[in-house]
Parts: C-alpha cells; structure tokens; sequence
C-alpha cells in the first residue's frame, strides 16, 4: 500500500501568512492607469500601467532601467487574444516578511520579504474577460504571473502565445544555451554573446549589463503550462516564447489557473545571482507531511564503468549490474562511510539499442544475474542505500503504466531513492520534454514516488524552477552538461571553464547531479576526451556544485589509498549556510559553506584555464572560534592538460581574521575543510 502524503492546503497558509505578517491596502475606486511598489530595501521599484489599453510593467533599480516598459498578454486559438483593451479595476497591496526553513539545501533558513501588487484587469469591450497579474518584489529581484479567474467568459483556453515582453535599454551581453537544437535537455554549453547574436535561449539566461549589473531571467513554479524560452525581437528584447505541444498549441488550460512566475534576478556581483532565493520562495510551501525519510546522500554507482566502456548495461560477459558487483559496490560504500550505490542496467530493456525508444524497459523485471532482493537485503545489513534506476528513453506512457508497480517494488525492498532518465529528443516519439506534455509528466513521476516515500534524481528533465520546496523529494537534476562527456564526448569533453559558468547559469535553476569525482584520468575512450581539471579542482567542485545526492562518481578501484579520497569521504551534500567569496562567470568562483549538521566549513575554488592566486578572507567563520583547516590544493606541476595529478594537502590554525592564498593551477582548484578547534 503506497503511504498517502498528506497535502496541505497551501492558499490557507498563505492567506494566514499575510494575516500575520501582511499590511493590506486595497485601492479600487481611482481607476488609476498606473501603479508602483519597492523592494523592502527601497533599492527596486516596478511599475504596472496600461497604455491604450495594453498591460505593462517597468522595472529598475536605483537609477538603472532593468526593463523597460514592456507589454503582457496573450494570444489564443480558441478565443479572441487577450493582450489590448484593458483597464485596471482593483489595485490590492501587500507585504510579507518570514523565514521558513528547509529540509535540507544551499541555507538552512530562508527569509521570504517581499511587497506585493495585485492587479485586477478587465477588458472594456467584448465579453468583458478578467484577468489578473500579480507582482512579488524582493530585495534580489521581481517575480510575477498571470491569473485568469473562475469567470463565465472564459472556460477551456487553448493558449497560442503567452506575450510577455523583456525589454532592456540597451544590447546586454548575455550567456546563454540554444532551444532544441543541439539537444533538447539542456545539454549545451554556455556561451556569452550581445543578445542581437542570440536567437531562442533556454533560460536561466543571464545578462551582464553596461551599469555592472547581473540579471537572471527564469521561471518559477511550472506546473501544468509549458516551459518558457526567450525568442529574441530585437536586440535589446525578447519576448517569451513557450515550448509547443507536437500539434503547436502551446498550453490547454481552464480557468481559474495560474501560468508560474516569470522571475529577474538582479545583482550588483555575479556571486550575488547565486544565493538569490527568489526561486524557491516563488514557490509553494511543502505538500509533503513527513520529511523525515528525505535524506541528502552522497553515493557511489555502477555507472562510470559504463560511460568508460568497461561494463555494458546490457546482457553480456561485460554485465554491470550482477549480484557480485552491486555487493562489492556496497561492501566499498560501507567501508568508507559512502551512505548509497547507484545501480544502472539492472533490469530488462538494455540490450542492443537502448535509446531507440524504451517500450523494452520493465520497470519489475531483472537480469537473471542481477538478484534484487539479495542486493537490497545484504545493502541493508551494511547500512547502505540502494538508488534503484529507471530509464525510459524518452518513454513516458510506457514508465507511467508501471509506475506504481515499480515504486511498489523498490519501496518492498526499501529502496527509497531512484534516479530517471529521458535519453531521447521526444517524449513518447513526438513530445518535447519541456513542453506541457512534459511537465505533466515530470509531475505525475515526483507525485507518486513522494507516495511511495521515494526520492527522485531526474536526468534529461524538464528545468527546475524551485519544486523542490514543494516536493523536496525532488532532490537534483541534471538538464546541464554533466561530468559523463568527459567519458565519450567527441568535442574532448567540458573545457576547464565550463564549470565557472555553471554556477551563475544553470544552477540558477536548482541542484545539479553534475557528477564529480575523478581521480583517474588516464582512461580513454574516445581519444582526446578527458576530464579538463587537475585532481584538486575536483574536490572542489564538491563545494561548488550543489547537489543533495551527490555522486563521487569514480570507479572504486581509484579511489582506494588516495589521501584526496579523505576529502570526498567528509564533504557533505547539504549546507546550512552558503557565500560566495568572489567570482568572476567564466573565470573563477570561490565559495564558503556550512555543513548542515555542526559548525564544520569547507570552501571550494575554482578556475578556468588559467593558473591564478586567490585570496580567501575567513570571515566567514565564527569570530569566537580558533579552525583547524585542512587544503587540498593543486601541486606546483599540476595542469588540467598535461598533469593533473599533483595535490598538496596542508592544515594549519585559523580564525575569522586569518587570510588563505591559494595557488590555482591551469583547470585546477582548491578545497579546504574547516573544523573548530576545541579549546577545552
Ligand atoms: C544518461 C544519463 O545522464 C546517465 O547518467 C545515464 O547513465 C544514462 N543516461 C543511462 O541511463
């Protein structure tokens, strides 16, 4: 029987949150064809106004424009557009000031501030439709979306084009990845143009403006609409372009709902854009009752062997996921305090070409060398978590159907975490899985396994805009180009500054299961491809890349009598504080942060390809406290290319004054664990 999750009546809540902490004012009477609000800080201001009847909103900071003016609506198959004719008919203010806490992430805490403007529109003509836009300002940036109310004009809504226009003062430079042409999960590499060389981006998108500002434009909160991309109009504007169903209709929808929130960070440094939390609390509260079997884990797996050639998923003398494998998997997690074993090819649908169109996979059915419930059972003996694995190819009707049977059979053999996968341009043949055939789906998946107390790592996904608050199941992604190029990617794999730029861009969108790891770069594959990073930089890329199942994704055999694997063993996966220390996208980035469970820090730095000194100013830590740091940095040879083994570990005494100079290396890296030193 799947164990009920207990959903909580979010809008009940909300409405009590605003009763605690909100000042309402409702201004109805003035027919105002403009209104403002600031952030709490007073740093941000936005506008709405209707111009000839087209609904707008501006939006600056200080005396920096960060959009201007730009219009809003939309365009329908089903019924006339609704994107001119409008006046306002009820202008509501609000504020809102708490903390709520997570279960596990990047802070402990999260402080939800922020002035709202509600606006009631209604066409002047016509059927007279109603539609509401609302805006949540806070002190790191504007989210705001569209409401269609329970209304008799409007019933059942084909959505052709959602017309929401960005619209800055000048040509940014922004960084960006294309839409569905390379790939169609997110797997391409950034690049930094002028936005007039740009044509449809994904978002994140992240713009560095001529003022020195970092704005990041997303989303939060999709559910049931479809994923929104920007399509460039001009080269100072884009307006959002949603991702259609195969038959070009953009979003089914029945009022009353909701689209999510369009959200623009705005930072003065780049390190700012990464500890922005205006994704999450655009998002809903927790649905899920009990958390307490949620658990961030850091976790081995029958994986890279596959990406290396040296196991098959499918049947064969090079079989990866047999009975003696998973255990000696386990047996080495267990030993060195690894909490899960990821387990791939263990069931059938593998053999000969897996990624055609996944109607083969069974979601119940083991390799006859593969005993699941002899695996489950000697795990559970050493404390170890299995994270089963299903993958589709892009098969979702087929996974849907055996969903619950599948959970049902990890949860009897108490395997509470899976990770899916989507290895295939389409959906079901036809559908992007970004588009509201995707969504729906991604949905239907997080929701049943939160039944099935399963948590999730979804790979080739829909992006994240924040779920995870609502579902924390939802406990990392991939959607970026992760470590596994560096296996088999004919372009030679992630270049060193590749992940200098994926703190700032893609993990804007939430965790990401990236996959560091590597300790032994002297496997080829492909010839030429290979990890780009010294040995250091991939310690480090443990701090900088949050993910709360995170994989030490070496085969075990390289890890064994490494001192850098002493580095792997502690680092934890969830943080109760995070800093950014300094950064520059594309460059280097640096970052502090606090282990979830006791006073322990540990920093990660990093950089491109090119060696560089890094100052790293303690004090961040506790002022009333001596640490014991312990530096893992690159060895005076080291380099991404020609040498990346060389690593010299050092401890010496600090405290919030003291001052670390790092020595990064070409594609190299730092990592430094800080324990408090006990003055008893
Ligand atoms: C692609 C995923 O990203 C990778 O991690 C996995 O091993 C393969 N698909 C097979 O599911």
């Amino acid at each position: 029987m799947p164990l009920g999750i207990k959903i909580i009546d979010v809008r009940k809540i909300i409405r009590n949150i605003f009763v605690l902490f909100g000042v309402s004012l409702l201004i109805t009477s003035c027919n105002p064809s403009e209104e403002s609000i600031s952030s709490p800080d007073g740093s941000l201001k936005l506008t709405f106004l209707v111009e000839e009847g087209v609904p707008m909103y501006a939006f600056s900071k200080g005396d920096s424009e960060v959009i201007q003016p730009s219009s809003l609506g939309f365009k329908f198959l089903n019924i006339p557009d609704m994107n001119a004719d409008f006046e306002i008919i009820g202008i509501h203010k609000k504020s809102a000031n708490l903390v709520w806490e997570q279960p596990y992430g990047e802070f402990k805490t999260i402080t939800d501030k922020h002035n709202k403007l509600f606006v009631e529109l209604q066409e002047k003509g016509g059927k007279k439709r109603l539609m509401n836009v609302v805006f949540k300002l806070f002190n790191d940036g504007l989210g705001f979306r569209y409401e269609f109310p329970k209304q008799e004009q409007i019933d059942s809504v084909q959505i052709a084009d959602e017309l929401t226009a960005f619209t800055f003062p000048e040509e940014h430079e922004v960084w960006w990845t294309p839409v569905h042409s390379d790939n169609s999960y997110y797997e391409s590499f950034y690049q930094k143009t002028p936005i007039g060389d740009t044509d449809t981006i994904n978002t994140p998108a992240t713009f560095e403006t001529k003022d020195g500002l970092y704005l990041a434009i997303h989303e939060a909160n999709l559910t049931d609409y479809a994923s929104m991309t920007l399509r460039k109009v001009k080269s100072n504007q884009y307006v959002s372009e949603l991702v259609p169903w195969a038959n070009g209709v953009k979003v089914y929808a029945k009022a009353p709902f909701v689209t999510p929130w369009r959200t623009i960070i705005v930072a003065e440094k780049a390190a700012d854009l990464v500890t922005s939390t205006l994704m999450l609390n655009l998002n809903e509260p927790c649905v899920i009752a009990d958390v307490s079997w949620i658990e961030p884990s850091k976790y081995i797996g029958i994986w890279w062997g596959m990406h290396l050639e040296k196991y098959t998923w499918g049947q064969g003398p090079k079989h990866g996921a047999t009975t003696k494998n998973a255990k000696e998997y386990i047996d080495f997690a267990a030993q060195n305090g690894i909490d899960g074993v990821l387990i791939e090819g263990w069931n059938e649908g593998w053999d000969g070409d897996w990624t055609a169109n996944g109607t083969a996979f069974s979601f119940t059915q083991a390799y006859p060398d593969f005993d699941l419930e002899e695996v489950c059972r000697y795990a559970a003996t050493k404390n170890v978590r299995i994270i089963g694995h299903h993958e589709t190819a892009g098969a979702a009707k087929h996974y849907e159907n055996q969903l619950e049977e599948a959970f049902a059979l990890y949860q009897k053999n108490g395997i509470n975490a899976v990770k899916t996968g989507y290895v295939n341009k389409f959906l079901d043949g036809k559908e992007w899985h970004d588009g509201q055939y995707g969504v729906r789906h991604y949905r239907k998946v997080i929701e049943t396994a939160a039944n099935y107390q399963i948590m999730i790592d979804n790979h080739e996904p829909v992006k994240g805009t924040g779920l995870q608050r609502t579902y924390p199941n939802l406990m990392t992604q991939e959607g970026g180009r992760g470590q596994e190029y560096d296996a088999w990617s004919a372009d030679g794999g992630n270049p060193p500054e590749h992940t200098t730029i994926m703190p700032f861009t893609r993990m804007l969108s939430g965790p990401f299961d990236f996959t560091p790891g590597t300790f032994n770069f002297d496997y080829q594959v492909i010839e030429g491809t290979r990890v780009q990073t010294t040995l250091a930089k991939q310690l480090a890329l443990f701090v900088v890349i949050y993910s709360p199942q995170q994989m030490a994704s070496d085969l075990p055999e390289n890890y064994v009598d490494k001192p850098a694997f002493e580095f792997l063993k502690k680092v934890p996966c969830s943080w109760a504080d995070t800093k950014v220390l300094n950064a520059e996208i594309g460059q280097y980035v640096s970052m502090a942060r606090k282990d979830w469970n006791n006073d322990d820090w540990y920093v990660g730095s990093i950089t491109n390809k090119e060696a560089r000194q890094i100052e790293i100013q303690l004090s961040f830590l506790d002022a009333d406290k001596k640490y014991k740091a312990e530096i893992y940095s690159d060895g005076a040879e080291a380099h991404y290319r020609t040498n990346p083994y060389p690593l010299v570990i050092s401890s010496k005494e600090v405290d919030s004054n003291s001052v670390i100079k790092l020595n990064l290396a070409p594609g190299g890296g730092a990592a430094i664990h800080f324990t408090p030193v006990s003055t008893e």
